[in-house]
C-alpha cells in the first residue's frame, strides 16, 4: 500500500448513508485535517453516554452528583475559550460590499489559502466526528440540514442537544439533499504519545462563512458560539444569506406564546442583543396580578421565519435546546429556566460545589438567608471562599466564581413551560416583533411603531450597553440593529432592505403585519440602580402589547412612536408608582438629540445602500423632535 492510502482513515460510512457528495466531502476533509479516525454519529442516548464518560475519562468534564444533578457534567475551559470571538470571525464574501462595513471581510481565495496550512493536519491524534443535524423540525417545510465535522467530543454532546442530530437527518438528506458543511477543528493536533489537555484549543482563531457556498470552517475554539457551527454560524450568518436570497429572515429572536384570560392565543419574536435576558423572557412566569394569563416558549435564541401561503408570517426554532447564560439565573429570575436545569445538564464554566453540585453568581439569592456557599473551585479550577473572593476581587466586588459567560446546555424538552407547538413543522404565526436594546437612559420601557416603517427604523437603530458574551470590552454602548451586528451574514443596510421589501410584499397580499414595538427594561435612577422590576414583571409590558394588537389598550403619540401612560397599564399585584413610571418612560429631548446624532453616525456608516424610506423617516423624527 503507499503511503498516502496507509495515512488514510477509514471513514466508515454506514450503510443508511446513501448521500455520495456528502461521503466525498467527508473524505475531503479527512485527507485534509489527518485525524486518526472518523466516527459517525448516530444521535442516540447511548452514544451520548458513552461520549460523556469518554469526556469524563479525559478530565474534560465533571460528571456532577447524581442526586443533586441527576445525568450532568461540567466543563472548565481554557481562560482564554470563553466566548465569542467577533474580531477573528469572518464573512469572506465574494465582493467585499456584500459583507458590508460591520463585518469582518477577507477575500475568499486569500481566506482559503490562510486556512489550508491551518486545517492540514489539525485533527491529528484525534477522531473527526461526523455530526448530521437539522436546524428546525425534521422535514419541516421552514427547516434545513447542516453536517458538523469536528474533532471535539464536547462539540458532539453539545450537538445532541442542541440540534435534532443523528441518524434519521441522512434519511431526509436521501441521496442527494442539500447540506451546510461545517468544518471545526480545535487546532490541537497531537504528535504521537502526547497527552491532551483538558480543554485543546489554539491561540489563533479563525470563524469563517463563504455565503456564496454556505460553507463554515471554525479553527481553534472550542467554546460554543464558535464551535457548534448549527447555532450562530448557520443558523444567522449562513441563513441571513438563504433568507435573503429565498424571501425569508433568520432572526437573533425568541418566540414565545401568549395567551390571555379568555383563551386566545398571540405569538411574539423578540430581539435583545447576548445576555439581555432572551432566554429569561421566553420562560417568563405571569406575576400575581394575572391570573389566567400563560407564556410558553417556543424558542429562546434564534427564530427562522418565512411567509405561508395565506400571508402570515411563520416561524420555528431551528435549535432543540437552550445554550443559555448562568450567572443571573435563579428561581426569581426564571424558575422555569431552573427547573429545566435540575437534570441532564452539561454547564461550562460555572464553579463546583463541594457536593458535587454547580453554582453562579445570582444562586445565593435561593439559597437560606441569601448565604454565599463557603467553599468553591471556581471556574479555573481554583479554590473560591468568600474571604478569597473579597481580597482577590476588583473596584470592591468579589471574584467571580464562575465566569460572567458561563453556560449552561439543556434540551427544549426539559423546560416545564415548552410550547405543544415548539416542534411543529409549519411553526407558529406571528403577531408582534419586540426589539430590546440595553440602555440606562433615553430609551422609553416600550414603544410601539406606528407602521412597519418605524419599526425597522427602530430597529435599525438600537442601541445596546455591551455584555460579556464577546470578548470585546463590557458596558460600552453601541448600535446593534436588529440585536444582528455580530450575525448578520451580509451587507446591514441590504439586510434592512430585506425587511422593508418583506413588509411590501406581506402588505401588497393584503396581509396584517405583525406589530413592531421597542422595550428596555434597563433604565436607571439617580441612584444608578434599575427602576423597572424586570423579569417576571415585564408580563406587564407583554399585556400591553397583546391588548394594542386587540385593539383594548390606549397609548400616545410621541416623537418616536406610541408610549403608554400610566394609567394604560395593568398595575394590580406590583407597587409601583407614577413617578417611577415617568423615570422609565421620559422623553428626554436633549437627550434625543444626542441620540439622533448616534443614527446618524450609523446611517453614515452604513450609507451604502441604506435605504431611503429609512434616510426620510429620519429626517421625520428629526422635525418631531425640533418641534
Ligand atoms: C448566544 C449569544 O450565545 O448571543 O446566544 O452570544
Ligand atoms: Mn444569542
Amino acid at each position: 500500500m503507499d503511503q498516502a492510502v496507509m495515512q488514510e482513515p477509514n471513514l466508515n460510512a454506514p450503510p443508511h448513508v446513501r448521500h455520495q457528495r456528502l461521503i466525498a466531502w467527508v473524505a475531503d476533509i479527512a485527507a485534509l485535517c489527518k485525524p486518526d479516525a472518523v466516527y459517525w454519529c448516530d444521535g442516540s442516548d447511548a452514544e451520548y453516554q458513552r461520549l460523556c464518560q469518554q469526556l469524563v475519562d479525559a478530565g474534560t468534564f465533571i460528571k456532577l452528583s447524581d442526586s443533586k444533578r441527576p445525568n450532568s457534567f461540567l466543563a472548565h475551559s481554557d481562560p482564554d475559550d470563553v466566548a465569542r470571538v467577533e474580531d477573528r470571525t469572518y464573512i469572506c464574501s465574494a465582493n467585499k460590499d456584500d459583507a458590508g462595513p460591520t463585518n469582518n471581510w477577507t477575500d475568499p481565495d486569500e481566506m482559503r489559502a490562510t486556512l489550508q496550512p491551518l486545517f492540514d493536519g489539525s485533527m491529528r491524534g484525534r477522531t473527526m466526528y461526523v455530526v448530521p443535524f437539522s436546524m428546525g423540525p425534521l422535514g419541516s417545510p421552514i427547516a434545513h440540514i447542516g453536517v458538523e465535522l469536528s474533532d471535539s467530543p464536547y462539540v458532539a454532546v453539545n450537538m445532541k442537544i442542541m440540534t435534532r442530530m443523528g441518524k434519521a437527518v441522512f434519511d431526509v438528506l436521501g441521496t442527494d439533499g442539500d447540506f451546510v458543511p461545517c468544518v471545526h477543528t480545535v487546532g490541537a493536533p497531537l504528535a504521537d504519545g502526547e497527552e491532551d489537555v483538558k480543554w485543546p484549543c489554539n491561540k489563533t482563531k479563525y470563524i469563517v462563512h463563504y455565503p456564496e457556498t454556505r460553507e463554515i470552517w471554525s479553527f481553534g475554539s472550542g467554546y460554543g458560539g464558535n464551535a457548534l457551527l448549527g447555532k450562530k454560524c448557520f443558523a444567522l450568518r449562513i441563513a441571513s444569506n438563504m433568507g435573503r436570497d429565498e424571501g425569508w429572515l433568520a432572526e437573533h429572536m425568541l418566540i414565545l406564546g401568549v395567551t390571555n384570560p379568555q383563551g386566545k392565543k398571540y405569538h411574539v419574536a423578540a430581539a435583545f442583543p447576548s445576555a439581555c435576558g432572551k432566554t429569561n423572557f421566553s420562560m417568563l412566569v405571569p406575576p400575581s396580578g394575572f391570573d389566567g394569563w400563560e407564556v410558553t416558549t417556543i424558542g429562546d435564541d434564534i427564530a427562522w421565519i418565512k411567509p405561508s401561503a395565506d400571508g402570515r408570517l411563520r416561524a420555528i426554532n431551528p435549535e432543540a435546546g437552550y445554550f443559555g447564560v448562568a450567572p443571573g439565573t435563579n428561581m426569581l429570575t426564571n424558575p422555569n429556566c431552573m427547573r429545566s436545569l435540575s437534570r441532564d445538564t452539561i454547564f461550562t464554566n460555572v464553579a463546583l460545589t463541594d457536593d458535587g453540585d454547580v453554582w453562579w453568581e445570582g444562586m445565593e439569592h435561593d439559597a437560606p438567608g441569601q448565604a454565599l456557599p463557603a467553599h468553591l473551585i471556581d471556574w479555573q479550577g481554583k479554590d473560591w471562599t468568600p474571604e478569597i473572593a473579597k481580597a482577590q476581587g476588583k473596584d470592591g466586588k468579589l471574584k467571580l466564581a464562575a465566569h460572567a459567560n458561563s453556560r449552561f446546555t439543556v434540551a427544549a424538552t426539559n423546560n416545564p413551560a415548552l410550547d405543544a407547538a415548539w416542534d411543529d413543522p409549519k411553526g407558529v404565526a406571528i403577531d408582534a416583533f419586540i426589539f430590546g436594546g440595553r440602555r440606562s437612559t433615553t430609551v422609553p420601557l416600550v414603544t410601539e411603531a406606528r407602521n412597519w416603517v418605524e419599526g425597522v427604523y427602530m430597529a435599525a437603530t438600537m442601541g445596546s450597553e455591551t455584555t460579556a458574551a464577546a470578548t470585546s470590552a463590557a458596558g460600552v454602548v453601541r448600535r446593534d440593529p436588529f440585536a444582528m451586528l455580530p450575525f448578520a451574514g451580509y451587507n446591514m443596510s441590504d439586510y434592512f432592505q430585506h425587511w422593508l421589501d418583506l413588509g411590501d410584499k406581506l402588505a401588497k397580499s393584503g396581509a396584517t403585519l405583525p406589530k413592531i414595538y421597542t422595550t428596555n427594561w434597563f433604565r436607571k435612577g439617580a441612584d444608578g440602580k434599575f427602576v423597572w422590576p424586570g423579569y417576571g414583571e415585564n408580563m406587564r409590558v407583554l399585556k400591553w402589547t397583546i391588548d394594542r394588537i386587540e385593539g383594548t389598550a390606549h397609548g400616545t403619540e410621541h416623537a418616536t412612536g406610541v408610549i403608554p401612560a400610566y394609567e394604560d397599564q395593568h398595575w394590580t399585584g406590583l407597587d409601583f408608582s407614577a413617578e417611577q413610571f415617568k423615570t422609565v418612560t421620559s422623553m428626554d429631548k436633549a437627550a434625543w438629540q444626542a441620540e439622533l446624532k448616534l443614527h446618524e453616525e450609523l446611517f453614515s456608516q452604513l450609507a451604502f445602500h441604506m435605504p431611503q424610506a429609512l434616510i426620510d423617516n429620519k429626517a421625520k423624527l428629526a422635525e418631531r423632535l425640533a418641534a
